[in-house]
């Protein structure tokens, strides 16, 4: 069998507290890519999930009095009843606990242990406790760690290293052969250099950590986190199945996309490419890393007691607007800041105003002048014949991750279709010349449709309310009636 599905990751989010709007972020741009290839025919494997071992999990749930499993418990169903809410439309959701990751993690622990890529050694270096990772003196800033600006620990124990140095070569290689692998472009030369600074081994187990998969060969040792994790991409995909199952490995590896946020790009784009090239799998065909969510100008953190809860914002504006607004305000790989006051302007502005006002008013026109009834494409539909152009535009927007440009493009038609109702004034078309009337309202009722196909993937909720509205049903025929004018964004003050 050969590669028929269209794969699509997320990272493994840390079961150390409940989903946040950065985990939301990278989910949705993963949903609205996966609604996109499956409204074109594509088979997709979508595929989140939670990363539950480790020190950092462990400390975490001896602070809550509970067994690291049963917190991870809690927290994966979280994170899955977050997804559910704003709309998440995953295949497969992993948890590094499941029995069988863990089987086929320690399998291939082995497997690499026998083809000489992982050998016993030394550790002695500077770690990271949130980060489960270690640091160079050079990588600190001010002695602390760069990402969470905590002190790191001295750390010294035998363990289990992963040829990464021999490497290099080949991934330079492939990075040059490859030129989409490292998106976004900008963020490619961060990856060369630093492969080109001389990769070294890296220590891939832990004899002080118990909260993790034991080797089979030596069990006193564990398999360090982020190896566990990285495999999942395989091992979720079907990798190592004992028994065919519905999940065929080769028809869904390679990945097409691992969506990742940029502070795990190295792990994404040099360690997880080099254990595949030890597996002799092939890679992924790009890993996409996006910049960081600050709230007022700060990090979030739970110290600071910043970090958004997603829910609260689906609670008041709706999962849609949520989805709309992370993805419209911010270019999709640069960082954003997050607030409050421009959420509610978007959603006033773009959702309310500009899309809300123009379905209700198309709505209450053809409510007034004519019968409801989807009409037939009429003859000389000029906007919708240019609206219609503008689709394989779109398309290949979303198809690069161009998600902004792509909102950008779809509400530049829908003021367009403001501005030439404001022009052409329909109701006095109605009394000086009614013949044109009829065209006109039913060229804006067919571009009210491609806006709402347009936009199924970002805001499939209101997609589905105008289409139902518009009284578009599977079978596309038309004479199927016209409901009457809902408001989809209600204004908020
Ligand atoms: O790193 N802005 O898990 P994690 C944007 N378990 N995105 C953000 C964000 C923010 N402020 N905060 C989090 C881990 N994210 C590992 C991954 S993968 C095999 C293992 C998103 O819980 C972004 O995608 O710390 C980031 O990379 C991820 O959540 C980190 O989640
Ligand atoms: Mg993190």
């Amino acid at each position: 069998m050969s590669k028929k599905y269209y794969y699509i990751t997320t990272p493994l989010y840390y079961v150390n507290d409940k989903p946040h709007i950065g985990h939301a972020y990278t989910t949705i741009a993963a949903d609205i890519l996966a609604r996109h290839k499956k409204a074109k025919d594509v088979e997709i494997f979508f595929q989140t999930g939670t990363d539950e071992h480790g020190s950092n999990i462990e400390k975490i749930a001896r602070e809550k009095n509970a067994q690291p499993k049963k917190w991870a418990d809690l927290i994966s169903e979280e994170f899955k009843r977050m997804w559910k809410r704003l709309n998440i439309n995953y295949d497969n959701f992993i948890r590094t606990t499941d029995k069988e990751h863990e089987r086929k993690v320690q399998e291939i622990f082995e497997n690499m242990i026998k083809n000489g890529d992982i050998y016993l050694g030394t550790y002695e270096g500077l770690y990271c406790l949130p980060c489960e990772n270690f640091f160079d003196e050079s990588e600190l800033s001010d002695g602390n760690c760069p990402i969470h600006g905590k002190k790191v620990e001295k750390v010294s124990e035998e363990s289990y290293f992963f040829k990464l140095s021999k490497y290099e070569d080949k991934l330079l290689q492939h990075y040059k052969n490859n030129p989409d692998f490292l998106s976004p472009s900008y963020r490619a030369l961060e990856i060369i250099n630093f492969a080109k600074s001389g990769l070294r081994d890296i220590s891939v187990s832990r004899t002080k950590v118990s909260w993790g998969i034991p080797l089979l060969s030596n069990p006193k040792h564990t398999v360090y986190v982020w190896f566990d994790a990285l495999l999942n991409y395989i091992t979720g995909a079907g990798y190592g199945n004992r028994t065919p199952g519905k999940t065929d490995f080769n028809e869904i590896w390679p990945a097409d996309v691992h969506f990742v946020g940029k502070e795990i790009y190295r792990f994404h784009a040099v360690i997880w490419p080099a254990m595949l090239m030890s597996l002799g799998l092939p890679l992924p065909k790009k890993v996409f890393a996006h910049g960081w969510w600050t709230f007022n100008g700060e990090r979030m953190s739970k110290t600071r007691g910043n970090v958004i809860n997603p829910e609260d914002i689906a609670k008041e504006y709706g999962a849609d607007a949520l989805r709309y607004f992370i993805f419209r305000e911010v270019p999709f790989g640069q960082d954003g800041d997050f607030s409050s006051k421009s959420l509610q302007r978007r959603y006033n502005s773009d959702l309310a105003n500009d899309l809300g006002n123009l379905f209700s008013r198309v709505l209450n026109m053809v409510n007034k002048y004519l019968e409801y009834e989807f009409p037939a494409k009429p003859e000389n539909a000029a906007i919708f014949e240019k609206f219609t152009a503008m689709t394989p535009e779109l398309d290949s927007k979303i198809e690069n991750m161009q998600f902004s440009e792509a909102l950008d493009k779809i509400w530049q038609a829908i003021s367009i279709l403001n501005k030439e109702i404001d022009f052409k004034k329909p109701w006095e078309m109605a009394k000086k010349n009614p013949e044109q009337l009829k065209p006109f309202l039913f060229d804006l009722i067919w571009c009210l449709r491609l806006i709402a196909d347009w936009i199924y993937p970002f805001m499939p909720d209101t997609s589905t309310k105008m289409q139902i509205q518009l009284g578009i049903g599977k079978t596309d025929a038309p004479g199927i009636e016209i409901q009457k004018s809902l408001q989809l964004f209600p204004r908020k003050l």
